[in-house]
């Protein structure tokens, strides 16, 4: 219930339609016992019971509403009668009928049209207040969660507030409402019968609600193993080629009809209450009717003045009505529970703190002059360091390649200059100003930033060169695009520029993806480029020219390299040679070679990143 209300803080915006819908099912659910009520004078006249009245009733105060109405209606019915005959009176009933039952529909359709503003309202904001939370938060949350968890979150988390909490808004406000003006009625015909009724009726609910939260119960288990055999298929269907290898479609097999036997022993079990469910409902439904009949039926053969027959039936047509409110009730409030457990999915997102922001006194804008320091910084994921009090300077202008071999901390060294990462201990600064006190755009601002996998957008070739970037016009583009190789191909494309990446994505190998990446740094044109193995999921002639593009880019711009090519390392300015996340030698490519340490062994060995 807790998240609900939380949930429920999306809706404010939106509470006018709330209002509105209050509103209109008070309307509904007077209109909908008005319905049934308008029929006892028709089954008066057609039983010959109805007494005429032939003085105009007078109002005289809520208490006796009821009668007044009824009397009313009776007198209108009677002076018909006096005029035109029976006929004529039906006639009139029947009209008068079908005006409530009109009115009755309309105010339920229009509850439920103001309604739909809210509900779809209140699950834009949410996915919106999801994404942004998303794009928000520090990459390092992403690496602790599953990436397909938070998408659920968005998609049937969010799905599922909408079915649950938005369904039960509907119910919560009409079927309270339409029980209370039928219980006032039903008292209004007969207290006596209406207080039977109330005894009886506890006790055929609590039997029906008792199969159907064990139905429900078995059902949430049967989706959970459904959950789990679907992942099974997943991972066969992933992994098939492996399966095969190794022979172990027997085992797989096991695992699989392990899963769909506990499915079906669950089915079985869940299927068999439901067919139980709609049986006994009807038949315990019916035993009380049956009990009220009777119950009923003598108050009205004995002749006294508490109620007339064509009020009974009318009678029996209001504990109709009542009957599906209260399920609609029991219902609504199992959904809440359900839908609880996504609000709170779904509310733990939102409500993540992000370690990485401003702070209050960062700086607006900085201008790169001198050089980045990193002064004894250390880093660690979780529990072991990465990088342990690790300190290097890079001036203005200057290339550095990190090389060593992999898991040595070169990525994280990358990660942690745009401050994707804080460091635990240490700082790092450009020009001698702490990048923590920069405004994180700022510092971004001045960095790009190309890796192993290129990541492209569902977009035009254009748009996803200049991401980030809205003001560059298409000459400038064009112009990145020649530095990074890229022109010859994407004028190759069906429609050049214009190209949509999503439908030929595909279609392009991984090295032109990679020059696109690149074209998309030289546009940004930043004075601080970091390049982690940006060529090396590449085959080597694409790497070549990849290679070149790099170079070309690299020129007069200071820049960090993690790379494998020993092309590359040899032209850097600097060789920073790293082990388990400590600097073990450091120097010109020819020095370090000379040394005959780490450097030298890594170049012989090829296993330079
Ligand atoms: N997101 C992460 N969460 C936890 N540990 C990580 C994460 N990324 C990398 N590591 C660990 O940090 C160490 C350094 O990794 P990395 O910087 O990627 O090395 P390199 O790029 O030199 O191959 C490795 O031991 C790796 O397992
Ligand atoms: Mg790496």
């Amino acid at each position: 219930m807790n998240y609900f209300k939380k949930i429920m803080r999306f809706a404010w915006p939106y509470i006018k339609y709330a209002w509105l819908n209050v509103l209109f099912n008070i309307l509904y659910a007077i209109f909908n016992v008005l319905s049934v009520l308008a029929f006892i004078p028709v089954l008066g006249i057609l039983f010959g019971r109805e007494d005429k009245i032939t003085v105009k009733p007078v109002y005289s105060g809520f208490a006796g509403l009821y009668d007044y109405v009824q009397n009313s209606l009776n007198y209108s019915v009677s002076d018909m009668m006096e005029s035109g005959g029976v006929e004529k009176a039906l006639l009139f009933i029947c009209l008068i009928s079908f005006a409530m039952f009109f009115f009755k529909n309309l105010f339920r359709y229009l509850a439920l049209y103001v309604l739909t503003f809210l509900r779809t309202g209140v699950v834009k904001d949410l996915r919106d207040a999801l994404y942004r939370k998303i794009v928000s938060l520090p990459i390092s949350y992403f690496s602790e969660k599953k990436k397909g968890d938070t998408m659920a979150r968005l998609s049937n988390d969010v799905q599922e507030i909408e079915v649950s909490f938005l369904n039960t808004l509907e119910a919560i406000v009409r079927e309270p409402l339409t029980i209370i003006f039928t219980l006032i009625s039903m008292f209004a015909i007969s207290a006596k019968l209406t207080l039977f009724a109330f005894i009886l009726l506890p006790v055929s609910g609590i039997l029906i609600s008792s199969v159907s939260k064990r139905l429900q119960a078995k059902s949430l288990l049967a989706q959970q193993e459904t959950g789990n055999f679907l992942s099974v298929i997943e991972e066969t269907l992933t992994g098939l080629k492996v399966i095969k290898s190794f022979t172990a479609e027997k085992k797989m097999e096991d695992k699989f009809e392990r899963s769909t036997s506990r499915l079906k022993q669950l089915m079985n079990s869940v299927l068999n209450r439901k067919n139980l469910a709609s049986p006994m409902s009807e038949f315990l439904g019916s035993a009380t009717i049956i009990a009220i009949l009777y119950y009923g039926g003598r108050i009205v053969l004995l002749g006294e003045d508490e109620m007339k027959p064509q009020e009974f039936l009318g009678y029996i047509g209001l504990f109709y009505l009542i009957l599906n409110p209260a399920k609609a009730i029991s219902k609504a409030v199992f959904s809440v529970q359900k839908g609880n457990a996504s609000a709170e999915r779904i509310m733990t997102v939102l409500e993540t703190e992000n370690n990485i922001i401003d702070l209050p006194d960062a700086s607006e804008k900085i201008n790169f002059d001198h050089h980045i320091e990193l002064k004894n910084i250390s880093f660690k994921y979780k529990d072991e360091y990465v990088l342990k009090n690790f300190s290097l300077s890079i001036p203005k202008g200057t290339s550095v390649a990190l090389v060593g071999q992999s898991g040595s901390g070169k990525s994280t060294l990358a990660n942690l200059i745009p401050r994707f990462y804080d460091v635990n201990e240490g700082e790092i600064l450009i020009d001698g100003i702490n990048i923590r006190n920069i405004k994180i755009k700022s510092l971004r601002e001045l960095m790009g930033l190309v890796t192993q996998e290129s990541i492209l957008f569902n977009d035009s070739v254009k748009n996803n060169i200049k991401l980030g970037i809205d003001a560059a016009t298409d000459e400038a583009v064009l112009n990145a695009a020649r530095i990074a190789n890229a022109d010859e191909f994407i004028k190759d494309l069906p429609n050049g520029y214009d190209d949509n990446i999503g439908d030929s994505g595909n279609m392009l190998s991984g090295g032109q993806r990679q020059r696109l990446s690149i074209a998309r740094a030289v546009l940004k044109n930043p004075p601080i480029m970091i390049l982690d193995e940006a060529t090396s999921a590449l085959d080597t002639e694409s790497e070549q020219l990849v290679q070149l593009a790099l170079e070309k880019m690299m020129e007069n711009r200071t820049s960090v390299v993690i790379a494998h090519r020993l092309s590359t390392i040899q032209k850097a300015d600097m060789i920073v040679v790293m082990q388990k996340g400590e600097i073990v030698e450091q120097g010109k490519h020819t020095d370090l070679l000379k040394k005959k340490g780490a450097y030298f062994k890594l170049v012989n060995m090829q296993s330079l990143g």
